[in-house]
């Protein structure tokens, strides 16, 4: 079927602004709304039983990876070891039987993915695939098929797949929980209903579209240009600069918060832009003064946090983009937002091929 731009600009826009819409198309399929309760297509095996998770992917899908790592662990209390492609099939790594094996991809032909799929296959790992494309090589060698709804993606930067993935980790990480008895009834229903709150909230962050363009004449003649971000908001950090560098072409680096000492504060100074990814919470004090170490050296903040956040911190950064307060659970869904807008508004302003970079391209299906 053909897919058409409607009044955006470009496939990557209405990507971007499809996100409330397949984020709720996807959840619909992994739970149930009365019960409040995760649901999971039939398997054949008892996930109980699983003793270790690998999860391996690519590029944008290998963040979400990341993010779901600090779930499965935080939740069901599962061991994650976490690959690029790439590296895991050359690595012979150690897999163990009663092993999960995740892949992650929006195409499900991402070659290094699929043979990492196979090698996993082969070494008796059950295999539990996160896929865009139903009739994909992944989706259909899978033990444990759970599929993201969230239509076609044409532009070559991955956006809306993305958070359709972290949707579905979400609910896999819950359910996963609740097999190994780390999380009763009344949890889950908290897990579910934060969930099913993402939607809006992505709405709610897609609303300040015109403050992030109005902004991205501030970033667009950087050279450099570092994200920080911490937890489950340190994978997000590296998306933003991996969406930064893939359509504008600016020099990126995603790092964690608390890691900015060992090295990347070398570079800062006053053509360095440094965008925060902090959601208020326990762990703030200690982002803000990473933040205190950059402005010392004459750093330039974009923070990106919800009021409370920007009340405590926002003063003397040249921009701060504010997002609802949310749940931990869905932040990295809705700070996903910003991060794509941003990129997408300094393309823009640079003028570069948004939907086409140079170089890259959708789904890479040689090694
Ligand atoms: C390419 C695309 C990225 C994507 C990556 C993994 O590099 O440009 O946007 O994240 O492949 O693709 P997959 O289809 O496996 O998610």
């Amino acid at each position: 079927a053909s897919v058409e731009k409607g009044n955006y600009r470009h496939y990557m826009q209405k990507e971007i602004f499809e996100q409330p819409t397949v984020v709720a198309q996807t959840l619909a399929s992994y739970v149930h709304r009365a019960e409040e309760t995760v649901a999971l297509p039939q398997i054949d095996f008892d996930l109980s039983e699983v003793k270790r998770i690998t999860i391996v992917a690519c590029g944008t899908s290998y963040y979400a990876g990341m993010v779901a790592k600090y779930w499965f662990e935080q939740f069901a209390r599962v061991p994650v070891d976490l690959d690029v492609a790439s590296e895991f099939r050359y690595r012979d790594p150690v897999l163990e039987d009663g092993g999960l094996a995740l892949f992650i991809s929006q195409s499900g032909e991402t070659a290094d993915t699929l043979a990492a799929l196979r090698h996993c296959k082969k070494e008796g790992q059950i295999i539990g695939v996160v896929v865009n494309v139903p009739t994909s090589s992944m989706a259909r060698e899978a033990d444990l098929l759970l599929p993201t709804h969230a239509g076609p993606e044409i532009g070559v930067a991955s956006t809306k797949a993305f958070t359709c993935q972290l949707a579905v980790l979400a609910a896999l990480a819950a359910h996963l929980a609740v097999k190994k008895g780390r999380m009763d009834r009344a949890e889950e229903q908290e897990v579910v209903k934060h969930l099913l709150e993402a939607p809006a909230c992505l709405n709610a962050a897609l609303d300040h579209d015109d403050d992030i363009a109005s902004m991205a004449h501030l970033i667009a003649p950087a050279r450099d240009v570092l994200y920080l971000g911490r937890g489950p908001d340190y994978p997000l950090a590296l998306e933003g600069a991996l969406k930064l560098k893939e359509i504008s072409y600016i020099h990126a680096e995603g790092y964690a918060s608390g890691e900015m000492k060992h090295g990347p504060i070398a570079l800062i100074d006053e053509l360095v832009p440094v965008i925060v990814l902090a959601p208020s919470g326990p762990l703030f004090e200690k982002t803000v003064s990473n933040m205190h170490e950059v402005r010392a050296r004459g750093g330039q903040i974009v923070l990106i946090s919800d009021r409370d956040g920007i009340v405590e911190a926002g003063e003397g950064c040249i921009a701060t983009i504010e997002m609802p307060k949310v749940h931990p659970l869905i932040a990295p869904l809705v700070y996903a937002v910003p991060v794509q807008l941003l990129a997408y508004h300094v393309a823009c302003v640079k003028g570069t091929d948004v939907d086409q970079p140079r170089n890259l391209a959708k789904s890479v299906t040689v090694e």
